[in-house]
């Protein structure tokens, strides 16, 4: 079974067709990279999920259900491309309300432990707005990963966010598939981390190219390694 599959979804914004019969399929307990170019189509995806965008065609389900639908919501994280954030309460503010939101059991403990996570200790009793682009993504990441949730939907969640804690987020987002059983579907620019993938999914156009294993995609276009397969597949 899978965490989510979608077939021939396609989304319009007047001309632009910024899905274009996109299939896709993400297994349970995978780290999936949604990997392509810039307008490709991959937040317009995530946010089918959530059911921020409405697909004008196309099946879609995730964690066993047709989505999006209300049901799931408290089973996803979602980490959008430009936070979104109450900019006028503190980092553990923004922590406790999304907290909330979500019926959080033990939110104080759970809000320690995301603040640890996310090297966030001094910045607790600031305010959002006076942080740096790249703490806001943390307090960002956060909010999505508060509850727990079964699927995390990770928009370009390393961006602007230094290499040390990167390579911790990393860690992360192994132990909670292997440990916690969740699922991940990520988009990055970065190689690096696509290539830390258990699968990858290459977008262009709103299409799907290639699908599968980094080393079965670099495999299958005789590269040198995934940004070869990358460029081989998007350039055709
Ligand atoms: N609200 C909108 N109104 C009109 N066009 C939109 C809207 N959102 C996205 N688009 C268009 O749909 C296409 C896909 O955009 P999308 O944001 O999904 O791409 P992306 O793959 O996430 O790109 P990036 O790597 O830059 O984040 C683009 O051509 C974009 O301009
Ligand atoms: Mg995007």
């Amino acid at each position: 079974m899978e965490a989510i599959l979608g077939k021939g979804l396609e989304k319009r914004y007047g001309k632009v067709k910024a899905l274009d019969g996109l299939d896709i399929r993400v297994e349970y307990g995978e780290i999936y990279g949604l990997i392509g170019p810039n307008g490709s189509g991959k937040s317009t995806f995530i946010k089918s999920l959530l059911g921020i965008v409405r697909l004008d065609r196309g099946e879609l389900f995730a964690l066993g259900r047709r989505a999006p639908s209300k049901a799931l919501l408290k089973d996803i994280g979602y980490m959008p491309q430009e936070p979104a954030l109450y900019y006028n309460l503190t980092v553990e503010e923004n922590l406790r309300f999304f907290g909330k939101l979500y019926g959080v059991p033990r939110l104080e403990e759970v809000v320690e432990e995301v603040i640890g996570l996310l090297r966030l200790e001094e910045k607790r009793r600031e305010l959002v707005e006076s942080l740096s682009g790249g703490m806001q993504r943390r307090v960002s990441l956060g909010a999505a990963l508060i509850h727990k949730p079964k699927l995390l939907l990770l928009d370009e969640p390393t961006v602007g966010i230094d290499p040390v804690l990167r390579a911790e987020l990393w860690d992360y987002f192994r132990r909670a598939t292997k440990e916690m059983g969740a699922t991940i579907l990520i988009t990055t620019h970065y190689m690096d981390e696509a290539r830390r993938c258990d699968r990858v999914g290459f977008i262009l156009a709103g299409r799907m190219l290639a699908e599968g294993r980094p080393e079965e995609l670099v495999r299958g276009v005789g590269a040198e390694g995934l940004e070869e397969a990358y460029v081989k597949y998007v350039k055709g």
